[in-house]
């Protein structure tokens, strides 16, 4: 941090917020491989994006492809992902973009970072299934490949997954379809004043 100091624009988080006419939380999906956060995500944003909202979703999949290409699912490359997509989320809300991210992001103390870079846009969600229901869905066929030794760290498999101690929703996919999932999303936000 030496020499670096910051610049602070005129045209901050709060004045975009203004301009744009909505907050800028971001909305933080954790759970289990398969157990539906893009799917969520990607729903939840057609929803919000159908309705006027500034919106961008970081998927897991897709930013390894790119800016986390060089990570792989050890547990210090896991816990480097998750900060560098907390970084990137946190620049996002600032731009007054509302932000879904879609990771495992399996480990309590990763998940703490992010919400510390974040602070208080940071909203936790637990995409809840049981791994019996996620290996059953496997529609990456990840699974498969992990119980037969094919793919080391899967996380659920011989990789842990930390559930979450107090996200601010759990939302159970095993019990919930999509469009009730984002339902609930949505009225959790409007009760909090988080959307208008
Ligand atoms: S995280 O643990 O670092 O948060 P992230 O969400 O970026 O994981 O990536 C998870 C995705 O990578 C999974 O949905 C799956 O498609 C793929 N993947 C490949 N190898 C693994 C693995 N060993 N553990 C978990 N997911 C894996």
């Amino acid at each position: 941090m030496n020499n670096i100091h910051k610049y602070s624009y005129r045209v901050d988080k709060s004045i975009r917020q203004q301009k744009f006419g909505h907050l800028s939380p971001v909305i933080w999906f954790t759970g289990l491989s398969g157990s539906g956060k893009s799917t969520l995500a990607n729903a939840l944003e057609a929803r919000l994006f159908e309705l006027g909202y500034k919106t961008y979703v970081l998927d897991g999949d897709n930013v390894r492809m790119g800016l986390n290409k060089d990570l792989g699912f050890s547990d210090n490359d896991r816990k480097e992902n998750i900060r560098r997509i907390s970084e990137v989320a946190n620049l996002f809300s600032d731009s007054g973009t509302l932000t879904l991210t879609a990771f495992i992001s399996p480990f309590i103390e990763d998940r703490q970072i992010a919400r510390d870079i974040i602070g208080d846009s940071f909203i936790e969600i637990w995409v809840k299934a049981d791994l019996k229901v996620c290996e059953t869905r496997d529609p990456k066929g990840l699974y498969k490949k992990a119980r037969i030794g094919e793919i080391k760290n899967f996380t659920g498999i011989d990789s842990p997954y930390q559930q979450p101690e107090n996200p601010e929703l759990i939302i159970e996919t095993d019990k919930l379809d999509i469009e009730q999932s984002v339902d609930s999303i949505i009225d959790y936000l409007k009760q909090k004043n988080i959307l208008n």
